[in-house]
């Protein structure tokens, strides 16, 4: 397993400068961790190239963006999208005999799930058809890409990737079994993950959240070497999760989310940034604070660790940015709510005994157990009843200050890395915000 290594201390300045590229290895989502990279980006004047993951037809197939979705796409990124789609993950491709393993998914029941088998050497030949598939279409995109890589410029990759839950109906009553159920509607995590199906999504989480990351290394050496050999530099980051310090009874302590399935997948991505740095890439995966997005919509409960991001604000030395966040938040509160108590109930949540075995770094990632899916579940619940509007909750106020700050932090140090694994915790992250005002 990974050392672990913080960022104790605030990366000087990037030297990144007009013309430099800027290439965001994922689209970019409204409330998505990238959206801070991008930022940084747009405001040190860098060209920023982008790509699509494609859209699938109703029939199944893969294809490009249409001419309005790549408009509004480029729109949204600021830059160029190379429209040759890169979905990762082979849940939709094909085996020699032509099954796809959500084909081999689609006669499962609920309940039956749970002793359902596969045919794996059919998923082993997907796998390879997905591999295939993505290496084929990144070697295109790659050449595109170098062509609109001048001569003389730095070049920052930044790899947002993860996912790969299968594409299939059984999925998402099981996994709100596992994510969401207490009582007799809970099935522990460990449970599933041991199942034919829980190890399927296992294999597809490598795929997508870690694989690419490798990918995109290998695919876009010709580029790297280039700058390289012309005295410019190339650095590539990746967004990683494994646990994150949070401010627990007034002490800086490592939690983490629990049930997190795809940590697994995330310890090979610091694998792969590691073997890349032996050999003199200078690939760097930044482990961040749990946020509110799109991809962790599913895991109600991951956004209680945020709520001491405040107290690690006032710990920094608050200021002007404590005052403006805490006033944002408050307004989000139902009345006579305040923020202090909304952090006293996160306090008490993530200093209950139930969860010490979360704070255990060498055995992550945990399963959860019955008590403690209850316990976050409804803490969560009782958390967010506290705003005003559900549309609209402090959550959102918290998570954008953090991945705004995460990407000024990864910005920076990616310009001399100095190491291909880095926790991003909420001191770091907090003395960040504070230093911007
Ligand atoms: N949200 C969190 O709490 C959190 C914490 C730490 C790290 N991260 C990481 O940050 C990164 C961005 O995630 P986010 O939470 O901002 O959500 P997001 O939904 O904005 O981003 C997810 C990214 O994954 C890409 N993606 C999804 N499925 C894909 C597939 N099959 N093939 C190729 N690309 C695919 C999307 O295009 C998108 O760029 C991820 O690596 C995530 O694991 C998130």
């Amino acid at each position: 397993m990974t050392n672990y290594n913080p960022l104790r201390s605030l990366p000087g300045p990037s030297g990144y400068t007009k013309g430099d590229v800027f290439v965001l290895f994922g689209e970019l989502f409204g409330r998505g961790y990238a959206n801070g990279l991008v930022d940084e980006a747009r405001k040190a004047g860098m060209t920023i190239i982008g790509i699509t993951v494609g859209r699938r037809d109703t029939d199944g197939s893969l294809r490009a963006l249409t001419d309005a979705e790549l408009a509004a796409s480029e729109e949204i990124l600021g830059g160029k999208i190379i429209n040759i789609p890169l979905e990762a993950g082979f849940d939709m491709d094909r085996s020699v005999s032509g099954i796809s393993p959500v084909d081999q998914l689609k006669g499962i029941k609920t309940d039956g799930w749970d002793s359902a088998e596969f045919d794996w050497e059919a998923i082993e030949q997907s796998r390879k058809a997905g591999i295939e598939r993505f290496t084929t279409n990144l070697a295109k995109v790659m050449e595109e890409m170098d062509a609109l890589i001048p001569d003389g410029v730095n070049v920052l990759f930044s790899h947002t990737m993860a996912g790969g839950i299968p594409r299939a109906r059984i999925l998402m009553p099981v996994l709100n079994r596992v994510f969401k159920g207490q009582g007799d509607r809970f099935t522990p995590s460990e449970v599933f993950w041991e199942t034919a199906l829980g190890k399927l999504c296992s294999i597809c989480f490598d795929e997508v959240t870690a694989n690419t990351f490798q990918h995109l290394v290998e695919f876009s050496s010709k580029t790297r070497e280039r700058v390289e050999s012309s005295g410019k530099k190339v650095a590539y980051t990746a967004y990683g999760y494994h646990g994150c310090e949070v401010l627990i009874n007034g002490v800086y302590t490592w939690q983490s989310y629990t049930p997190y399935l795809q940590g697994w997948a995330k310890m090979r991505l610091e694998d792969i940034a590691s073997a890349a740095w032996e050999k003199g890439v200078r690939a760097t995966v930044f482990n961040c604070p749990e946020i509110q997005t799109n991809s962790s919509a599913l895991f109600l409960g991951v956004e209680i660790s945020l709520y001491p991001l405040l107290a690690a604000l006032e710990r920094e030395g608050g200021g002007p940015s404590l005052e403006r966040i805490t006033s944002a938040c408050s307004q989000l509160l139902n009345e006579g709510t305040t923020v202090q108590e909304l952090l006293a109930q996160a306090d008490r949540y993530l200093a209950d005994p139930l969860l010490i075995p979360s704070h255990d770094y060498a055995t992550w990632p945990h399963h959860n157990t019955s008590e403690q899916a209850s316990l976050m579940l409804n803490s969560a619940t009782s958390m967010l009843e506290m705003n005003k509007d559900p549309k609209n909750i402090v959550c959102a106020e918290l998570s954008r200050a953090v991945f705004q700050a995460v990407g000024r932090l990864m910005f920076r140090t990616s310009w001399q890395p100095g190491a291909p694994v880095f926790w991003l915790n909420h001191e770091i992250v907090a003395r960040e915000i504070v230093a911007g005002g």
